[in-house]
């Protein structure tokens, strides 16, 4: 009894220390209000304390060795008094820093994290202006994608690109890998003969004989958007300030597919301001691209998915066009605001896609949405159908759920409901405007909405419920389509009178009006069905992926096995995460079924990005 003092003392002395070791945010966050808000716990760095601002690359490509080396010279800006800069990294190989004048700084390696990689520390001196880290990347580095030249659709130069979302940047470049901080960029990349190199940045149009390709990144971004790719590439404009690169035997396919990329930046910036990023080009990679589209600035990267033939996917470029706004220009402070980002650039997206295709055609849009989400909050914990998320100790490729993306669409619709389509949208111009090139956080951005659409009358609206709560609430709009119910009917009409009975309907339907007829047969439709409607309409061998990916989980419900072969080619050449992952988990379910996945797998899997095989990991392992 008679030591409890004592103890207490050594306890409250021993937590002065570890706070005051500490180099987390807390300790120098509490004088500033604006920094308490914004602690991401994504991030392992004090960005709190000193802020990188600018980054210069100077890295060579090495494809014999699948490896980035050189250095990446970083300028900063203190907030606070501290002698330390911690910047994140993960599976990279630190050789040397060295400040402005190439005076060597000591560094040292803080805690690993699994989720968060390895905080590198450097000690600064008084004069230190800018720090210079020299390093390569490693095979585990989990940005980068290296494909072989087999991998690739000219089969002559192998390619790589890097996927920075969401905290992957910090696998190839060390760095303070925060949504919350931006910075200016530059890059001199060095590359082999006769390939290109392209960044979220000003880009060059073709190949020059130097190797060597100079980018500029001149308005602020979050590290998550510096991106590059590398491989044989060819350019062709769509007008002044758009254009496609791909490689040389896709070009004119993706040109004319992405023929509309010109008028929806001008109906975009009808709608929200002026497009501040100069040019808009996008990217077609090769089909591994673990997603449909990045947003990086300045040049979307594309899964080649979309190039469908006929533009019925093009609703993807009007998304992540809408980045340029919502997302690339203000920015989610931290991951656990997603939400700001995707729901905000699905409403954005759904208003291109009506000034230029009509709200027909994109009521059939929404609906789908609106369907992929209740589907979705059927299935998830509670936790994760709030837009404002708590991921700690989660990584954030895990919110990646229709909720940020459909909810948050749902959400702004419904403000657009209950306000006028004239207020609503003045208030998004001025909220992009208001904010441009900063983060913010869900608090920050309601504080905003109540102050400049609701003027404090939020009755009724339920926007803590939206925001905070699972579920859906009471207020959500309803989305009818005439399409679709045309769509419904011919399930009927099939089911009772037969296939030859729907042919003519089927006719003139677009991608869309196909996905909801497959989604809308019944769950014990049998594979006799099946089989007829894939004799009639060739669905196995269809080009379009979306539909391909509704038709091979049907099949496999039904086990309709004329489709595995089909299925199987699939599931080894596309490494689109979205369409992966549905069909692995539905085939895991019957264990003959997941031993067949488990061979495609064997051989696919070399196929796909980290963040691809690492979800497939997951389903397929016992
Ligand atoms: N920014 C996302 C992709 C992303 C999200 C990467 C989270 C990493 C973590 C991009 O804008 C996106 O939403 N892509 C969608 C397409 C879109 C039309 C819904 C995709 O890839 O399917
Ligand atoms: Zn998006």
């Amino acid at each position: 009894m008679s030591n409890l003092p004592y103890k207490i003392m050594t306890r409250l002395l021993n937590q002065l220390i570890i706070l005051t070791l500490s180099t987390s945010n807390s300790l120098f966050a509490v004088n500033n209000k604006n920094e308490i808000k914004n602690v991401d716990n994504h991030t392992l760095s004090n960005y709190s304390q000193i802020r990188v601002s600018h980054v210069h690359l100077d890295l060579t490509v090495d494809f014999s060795q699948k490896e980035l080396t050189g250095f990446a010279a970083l300028s900063f800006e203190k907030q606070t008094e501290t002698n330390t800069l911690v910047l994140d990294t993960k599976y990279l190989l630190i050789d040397r820093v060295e400040d402005q004048n190439e005076h060597k700084l000591d560094f040292n390696y803080l805690e690993a994290d699994e989720l968060l990689g390895t905080p590198l520390s450097i000690q600064l001196n008084d004069s230190c202006k800018r720090v210079k880290v020299f390093y390569k990347t490693t095979a585990k580095s989990e940005a980068l994608d290296w494909l072989s030249s087999n991998q690739t659709a000219g089969k002559n130069f192998p390619f790589m690109y890097t996927q920075g979302q969401s905290i992957f940047t910090r696998s190839w470049i060390p760095i303070q890998d925060t949504p919350g901080i931006r910075v200016t960029y530059s890059a001199d990349i060095t590359v082999p003969d006769g390939m290109l190199a392209v960044m979220s940045a000003s880009n060059p149009q073709q190949t020059n004989s130097s190797n060597r390709y100079h980018f500029e990144m001149k308005q602020s971004i979050s590290p998550y958007l510096i991106a590059l790719a590398v491989g044989e590439l060819s350019f062709k404009s769509i007008d002044e300030r758009t254009g496609v690169y791909a490689e040389p035997s896709m070009i004119e396919s993706c040109s004319n597919e992405l023929v509309d990329m010109g008028k929806m930046v001008d109906e975009a910036e009808k709608l929200y301001g002026q497009y501040d990023w100069d040019r808009y080009d996008v990217i077609v990679l090769p089909p591994s691209f673990p997603f449909g589209g990045m947003e990086n600035p300045r040049l979307t990267f594309a899964t080649p998915t979309i190039i469908a033939g006929d533009r019925s996917l093009v609703s993807l470029i009007a998304h992540e066009l809408a980045h340029s706004w919502s997302g690339n220009l203000v920015t989610n402070a931290t991951w656990n605001d997603f939400w700001l980002n995707e729901g905000f650039t699905v409403y954005f997206e759904r208003r291109i896609m009506e000034a230029l295709y009509g709200k027909d055609y994109t009521d059939m849009l929404a609906l789908l949405g609106f369907q992929d989400l209740t589907s979705e909050i059927s299935s998830l914990d509670e936790d994760m159908q709030k837009l404002k998320l708590k991921l700690n100790g989660l990584h954030p490729d895990d919110a990646m759920s229709d909720i940020a993306y459909e909810k948050g669409y749902f959400f702004l619709r419904m403000l657009e409901e209950k306000k006028g389509r004239a207020k609503m949208d003045s208030f998004l111009k001025n909220y992009f405007d208001d904010h441009k090139f900063q983060t913010i956080t869900t608090e920050e951005f309601l504080a905003y909405l109540d102050q400049n659409l609701l003027q404090g009358k939020k009755d009724g609206l339920m926007i803590n419920q939206w925001v905070y709560q699972s579920g859906l609430p009471a207020n959500c709009p309803k989305v009818l389509s005439n399409r679709f119910v045309q769509a419904e009917k011919a399930v009927d009409v099939f089911l009772k009178k037969g296939v030859d009975n729907i042919v003519d309907a089927a006719a003139d339907w677009s991608t869309h009006e196909w996905l909801h007829f497959i989604k809308h047969l019944p769950e014990n439709i049998n594979k006799h069905q099946l089989e007829k409607l894939d004799e009639t309409f060739n669905l196995s061998l269809n080009g379009n992926a979306e539909i391909l990916c509704v038709w091979f989980l049907i099949s496999i419900k039904a086990d309709y096995k004329p489709a595995f072969d089909p299925m199987k080619i699939f599931l080894t050449k596309i490494g689109r995460r979205k369409f992966l992952q549905p069909i692995y988990e539905e085939l895991a379910k019957k264990p003959a079924n997941k031993t067949w996945a488990k061979q495609v797998y064997e051989k696919a899997r070399d196929n796909y990005h980290y963040v691809s095989f690492n979800t497939i990991d997951g389903i397929l392992k016992d």
